[in-house]
């Protein structure tokens, strides 16, 4: 397996599409799910120039921080509450162009502008984790982020639902 992550193409949908194969071969690993998971959040994270990148997990009924990559996180997050926990709450992707605007945002650190929440499902259906990027740029995140990370998660199902 490649020890290196690199990423060619000018736009980001080009330079999803080059992560994407690597990020599927970092998966194949077979030294663990949080190997497997701190790996694809650092490919994720350098490969996609992200600010911060990483998995909160669903235990005991709130979000845990989990694999990341990036400065020191929350590491609770309620339900309902932020913008992870709105993922959770609503089972659906959220996109925020500038999260000072997001009521009830969680600043883990201010330098994030804005974000992407997407859920990740266990194989009843329930959300088991989300898959949070951070920017410090505003509206960094749109639908071509949306699709590509989509597929991620679907990786990452995969990972964890063995
Ligand atoms: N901003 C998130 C919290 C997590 S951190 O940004 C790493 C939220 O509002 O849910």
């Amino acid at each position: 397996m490649s020890e290196s992550i690199v990423v060619s193409g000018n736009t980001r949908q080009e330079k999803y599409a080059s992560l994407l194969p690597q990020i599927k071969s970092l998966a194949e690993d077979n030294a663990g799910q949080w190997a497997v998971l701190g790996n694809i959040m650092s490919a994720l994270k350098y490969g996609m120039d992200f600010f911060w990148v990483g998995l909160y997990e669903v235990k005991n009924n709130e979000l845990i921080l989990g694999p990341f990559q990036g400065t020191v996180a929350c590491t609770k997050i309620a339900f309902g509450k932020g913008v992870c926990g709105n993922s959770w709450k609503d089972k659906k992707v959220i996109i925020v162009d500038d999260v000072n605007t997001f009521e009830g945002h969680i600043a883990c650190s201010s330098d994030t502008k804005s974000e992407i929440v997407l859920p990740v499902y266990d194989k009843n259906g329930q959300v088991k984790m989300v898959l949070d990027a951070d920017s410090e740029h505003l509206a960094n995140f749109t639908q071509v982020d949306e699709t590509y990370l989509k597929q991620v998660v679907a990786i990452i199902e995969n990972v964890i639902n063995i």
